[in-house]
């Protein structure tokens, strides 16, 4: 075991804690409830958004190779996600990998990292789905709210902070108030919640899928890759890797099954499920849409708030009125499954952190009817919903995405390491083709970072000199392990 700042959790006391069932949190979730919080997760604004973003400014048709592309890198950090979730079922995903493997200071900064990923990203989906809410209140029931109370006061344009005329964005606080009220008060509860709209979302997309073929002209699909530009990043291959970094946002949410591994009835088995199981749906539905969508109407049309709406509305004009009616229900019903799923994962994230002293053992506490961690969970609801309903969160997407990123290069990485310095240690599932897989994961990872804005790099520099400074001058005290003799 590494002393100092890089001090490591032995295997002993990761198969202590993960056999520990004294935590209070509730063994409810089945494989399905997994692969279903996989999904309710992963498609959202991702699929129905930035697909025609992407196409429109970076990939052109090939969006679909972008998506191809970003989902190999998932699937190959997914495969290492597995078999650490599988060999250390412990609430704290990528953080309590990289305590086992890299040390407490590379976790606490991983940790860190996950709040980037999992409350930031609740929080602009909130955003994106408070966008959503308004035309879907004017369609259905002719209600027109107000917008200055459905939008933040601030904005963010050309790198710079304004004030707008709007006060505060209250259907989003709502939104997150309603589902953290739902997280405190059962797991099997939100999983049902999930199910429901996890069954909505995919019909939906099965649905434009089915019926969008039909109306894909192939004219629109050639060339498949068009023609790079002078600017890089601007179609061709430079492009398609652009594109891909943008859409990686469409994959965030299947790690975050992770988390639920102390909650789950037989998470050395069923956690490999949830995650690729729930990925390789994704996959699957993302690519095809992307070729509907694309193959609908020209992919330079398509950067306009709601692609899949306007492509729909575009080539059947009113003989598909209900489906895109029915596109605005999935769109809701599929951010707020998003929503929940992210603001499982963070609370059970600081949960750990708490039970390891890095954070004040306030946060380490389970509700004792419930069995949930309800005083994280509220913090986390409050926090996003503060976050949401006030700040300019067009600043926030990419840096979620490269926050990400780093996560999962970082939990590849430590497979390797794990296989060195743990190789006797039980592994209920391994990854396959250790060390090529994690080298890839982490290799089309960083890959979808390198043409990021240089900003987004500079946002999480300051990110992470925060973390830095809060472990120094908290954590690094409180460590229990640190204090073990
Ligand atoms: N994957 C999620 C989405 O696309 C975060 O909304």
């Amino acid at each position: 075991m590494k002393k100092g700042l890089f001090i490591t959790k032995s295997t002993a006391q990761l198969a202590a804690e993960s056999s520990d069932d004294s935590h209070g949190l509730k063994r409810v979730l089945s494989r399905w409830a997994l692969v279903s919080l996989g999904i309710g997760a992963v498609i959202g604004t991702g699929i129905f958004v930035l697909t025609g973003h992407a196409a429109a400014d970076f990939a052109g048709p090939a969006v679909a190779l972008s998506y191809v592309l970003s989902g190999l890198g998932c699937l190959f950090a997914g495969l290492c996600y597995a078999e650490y979730a599988a060999a250390i079922p412990i609430a704290g995903s990528a953080y309590t990998y990289s305590y086992a493997t890299l040390g407490e200071l590379v976790a606490w900064l991983i940790g860190w990292d996950l709040i980037l990923e999992y409350m930031f990203a609740a929080s602009t989906v909130a955003v994106g789905w408070s966008k959503h809410f308004l035309p879907f209140m004017k369609d259905f029931f002719n209600v027109d709210l107000p917008e200055q109370w459905c939008r933040a006061p601030l904005d963010y344009v050309d790198g710079h902070i304004v004030h707008t005329s709007h006060f505060v964005n209250i259907p989003a606080m709502l939104l997150i108030w309603v589902i953290t009220w739902l997280l405190v008060v059962g797991m099997k509860e939100s999983a049902r919640f999930n199910n429901i709209m996890v069954a909505i979302k995919v019909v939906i997309i099965l649905l434009i899928i089915g019926l969008g073929w039909g109306y894909i002209n192939p004219a629109n699909l050639t060339p498949f890759i068009p023609e790079q530009t002078g600017e890089l990043g601007k179609y061709g291959w430079p492009g398609i890797l652009k594109g891909a970094g943008v859409i990686f946002f469409a994959y965030i949410g299947f790690d975050a099954v992770s988390t639920a591994a102390q909650e789950t009835k037989n998470p050395q088995k069923d956690m490999f499920w949830g995650m690729i199981g729930s990925l390789a749906i994704c996959a699957v539905l993302f690519v095809l849409v992307s070729i509907v969508l694309c193959g609908m109407v020209n992919y330079k049309e398509l950067h306009v708030d709601a692609p899949v709406v306007y492509a729909l509305e575009k080539v059947a004009g009113d003989s598909l009125k209900w489906l895109r009616m029915a596109v605005e229900i999935a769109v809701l019903a599929g951010l707020s499954s998003v929503i929940l799923v992210l603001l499982m994962g963070q609370p059970r994230v600081f949960f750990s952190m708490a039970k390891d002293g890095l954070l004040p053992p306030m946060f380490a506490k389970v509700h004792p009817k419930y069995g949930t961690p309800h005083i994280t969970t509220i913090v986390t609801g409050l926090l996003c919903s503060v976050l949401a309903g006030f700040l300019p969160l067009n600043l926030l997407g990419e840096l979620v995405s490269i926050g990400t990123l780093m996560a999962f290069t970082v939990v590849c990485i430590g497979i390797i390491v794990l296989r060195r310095t743990n190789p006797g240690m039980p592994r209920p599932y391994r990854t396959p083709w250790v060390p090529l897989v994690p080298i890839l994961g982490a290799g089309i990872c960083v890959a979808q970072t390198v043409l990021l804005p240089p900003d987004t790099w500079i946002r999480l520099f300051v990110w992470m000199t925060i973390g830095l400074v809060i472990y120094f001058l908290y954590g690094i005290k409180h460590s229990k392990l640190r204090k073990e003799p």
